[in-house]
């Protein structure tokens, strides 16, 4: 890999649920500042794999962030300790406003001039949550939540982010948006971790990729490698 540092790293990671072996030895890095996207079909085993990462599901094998062991910490540890996730289907709080579930994830922070500068940088990226502030979050267009979701990531001050498919339900337009606001994200300094069925965009954005297919990986390299790669064009391109 070209990056010099090594944040997260998965080693002979296994999840199963009760007979379904959904991640099967799946092992892979993250470099400190990199965007790295799994891309793979429904079913693949890519939320399974961020949900072991954020502590949310028993798993054998090893996660380490930060040459810190994962395993057996809690989940809001995890958080604590650098890793936000932005679930699948968004997981915000519906009877919650906008406003709400933004400060909810600050709950680790107590400066305040610190806080409301996380909510003018949230609120510059996303100018429409800005005019849904007092709207609650279960009122927003399927789109806003996923800026929610996106924006309360962000909030939490963690340097790395797993984004479970943020295109997913979004119009093209859209599509464009949150991929270009991911970019900016990471060139402010954040590690992605990028789940995305949306291959062409993730790769062009991502420095690396892995390809999975039932709980395997079958291929690996950079974003641009696995664009030219035949059998990526063929499965996850579209031709
Ligand atoms: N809670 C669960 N109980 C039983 N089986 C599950 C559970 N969650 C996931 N699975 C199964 O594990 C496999 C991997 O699921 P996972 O959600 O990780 O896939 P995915 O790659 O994220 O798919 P998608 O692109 O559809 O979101 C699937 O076969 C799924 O049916
Ligand atoms: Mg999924």
């Amino acid at each position: 890999m070209t990056s010099s540092e090594i944040i997260l790293a998965v080693s002979h990671l296994k999840v199963s649920y009760d007979s379904i072996q959904a991640v099967d030895d799946i092992s892979f890095e993250v470099g400190k500042g990199e965007i790295v996207t799994l891309i793979g079909a429904n079913g693949a085993g890519k939320s399974s794999i961020l949900r072991a990462i954020s502590g949310l599901i028993p798993y054998s094998g090893s996660i380490t962030y930060a040459e810190k062991d994962l395993k057996n910490i809690a989940a809001d540890q995890i958080v604590a300790a650098g890793i936000a996730q932005v679930p699948e289907g968004r997981g915000i709080f519906g009877n919650l406003t906008v406003m709400e579930n933004l400060k909810i994830a600050t709950w680790q922070n107590k400066d305040k001039e610190k806080i409301a500068k996380d909510f003018e940088n949230v609120f510059s990226l996303f100018p429409r949550l800005k005019e849904r502030s007092k709207q609650q979050g279960g009122m927003l267009s399927g789109g806003e939540q996923q800026m929610l979701a996106v924006g309360r990531a962000l909030m939490t001050d963690a340097p790395m982010l797993l984004l479970d498919e943020p295109s997913m339900g979004l119009s093209p337009v859209l599509v464009r948006d949150i991929f270009k606001i991911i970019q900016d994200i990471n060139r402010a300094g954040k590690t992605i971790l990028l789940v995305e069925q949306n291959a062409n965009m993730s790769l062009h954005i991502a420095q690396r990729g892995y390809v999975l297919e039932t709980g395997r990986i079958v291929l690996s390299g950079t974003g641009k490698e696995l664009t030219g790669n035949p059998r990526v064009k063929e499965a996850y391109l579209g031709g």
